[in-house]
């Protein structure tokens, strides 16, 4: 039993974040469920209660794409808890076919939810974080990615305070995801000193729960049942969640991008062949080398030091809105 071990998983109602919410605390993990909906919520934290006996679940309220909900989210949990071990950024909102939305702060919801609220988090806790013996960070990412092997590809950032060109959920999407993998490895670098482990996970697929489904517009919903049938179940995800999290294996292991089979994966090789860039989709080993540029990296950080405020080492930055880029 892992009674001194703290978990925190986003988005830990439905789909893979609830299957990994009931297998650590089937491990007896302290459990946080930091879920955005608590009525919603309840029955899935019960229903987890019932089925694993472990009292040191918790269900508590945090809307990611919102600072706030973070603030205040991050004050509770510090109140309750001394330290934290793991945690685990699964929420993402990716409801294909809506609008363009901003958030509570102003700033498009796909980044908001997806990049920008998991890094106020992650900065947020860090004080605790640094308390553990082996603290780790998870990031969820897409092989929605593979999109970047196309090298004419960059972030698209114009749409991000406001919608100054065509709106697409797909395009944000896959974005926000790559600008994930991308603050993952700039993160990695900067709290390594720190004795942090921050890595990713390239998820391929994984079946839609019907709650899920319910989520995206009548096409997306079509498209994802037919998936569904190729897809593996949510456990398949959620056990790479555990074993990325916990293995003595990835002890010490930071800065990476790691595929659904537990594999380290590497980045592409430079001007590729047409050959092997028709290989590159194909393989589940490799990630765009886009990932990698320093340049990108930094942009990334900056955005999100810039938009949420506050600086790695939690210092309150005058929140700034770079409209040379936005
Ligand atoms: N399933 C796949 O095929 C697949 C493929 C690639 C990547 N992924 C990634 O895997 C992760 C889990 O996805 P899933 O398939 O399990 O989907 P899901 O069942 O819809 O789970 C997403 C979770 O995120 C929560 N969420 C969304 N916006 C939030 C917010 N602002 N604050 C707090 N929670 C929020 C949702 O809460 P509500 O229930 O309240 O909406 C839900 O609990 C995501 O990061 C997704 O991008 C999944």
């Amino acid at each position: 039993m892992n009674k001194d071990l703290i978990v925190v998983i986003t988005g830990a109602n439905s789909g893979i974040g609830k299957k990994a919410a009931l297998t650590f605390a089937k491990e007896g993990y302290s459990v946080v469920m930091a879920c955005r909906n608590l009525e919603k919520s309840k029955e899935v934290f019960e229903e987890i209660l019932a089925e694993t006996k472990n009292e040191r679940v918790t269900l508590m309220e945090l809307d990611v794409s919102s600072f706030d909900s973070i603030k205040l989210f991050c004050s509770h949990f510090k109140k309750q808890y001394e330290k934290l071990d793991i945690l685990i950024h699964n929420a993402a909102y990716f409801n294909h076919g809506s609008p363009y939305q901003l958030s509570a702060d102003n700033i498009e919801l796909t980044y908001a939810t997806n990049v920008f609220g998991p890094y106020l988090l992650t900065v947020l806790l860090l004080d605790h974080l640094k308390r553990s013996e082996d603290a780790r960070i998870l990031h969820a990412s897409s092989n929605i990615v593979k999109h970047f092997f196309d090298e004419k590809k960059e972030l698209a950032l114009y749409n991000l305070l406001e919608e100054k060109k065509k709106h697409s959920v797909y395009e944000m999407y896959c974005n926000s995801k790559m600008a994930l993998v991308i603050l993952t490895f700039k993160m990695a670098e900067e709290l390594k000193k720190e004795n942090i482990m921050v890595n990713a996970i390239q998820i391929n697929g994984a079946k839609m729960s019907k709650e899920t489904l319910q989520k995206v517009t009548f096409g997306w919903r079509m498209i994802a049942r037919v998936q569904n049938l190729f897809f593996p179940p949510t456990s398949y995800i959620s056990d790479s969640y555990f074993h990325i999290c916990t293995s003595e294996k990835l002890h010490g292991v930071t800065g990476q991008l790691i595929n659904d089979k537990r594999e380290i994966m590497e980045p592409a090789s430079i001007n590729p062949s047409l050959k092997e860039q028709i290989k590159q989709l194909k393989r589940s080993d490799v990630y765009p080398i886009y990932a990698t540029k320093r340049e990108t990296q930094q942009l990334v950080w900056d955005l999100c030091s810039s938009l949420t405020g506050r600086t790695i080492s939690g210092e309150i930055k005058e929140e700034k809105r770079p409209s040379h880029i936005l």
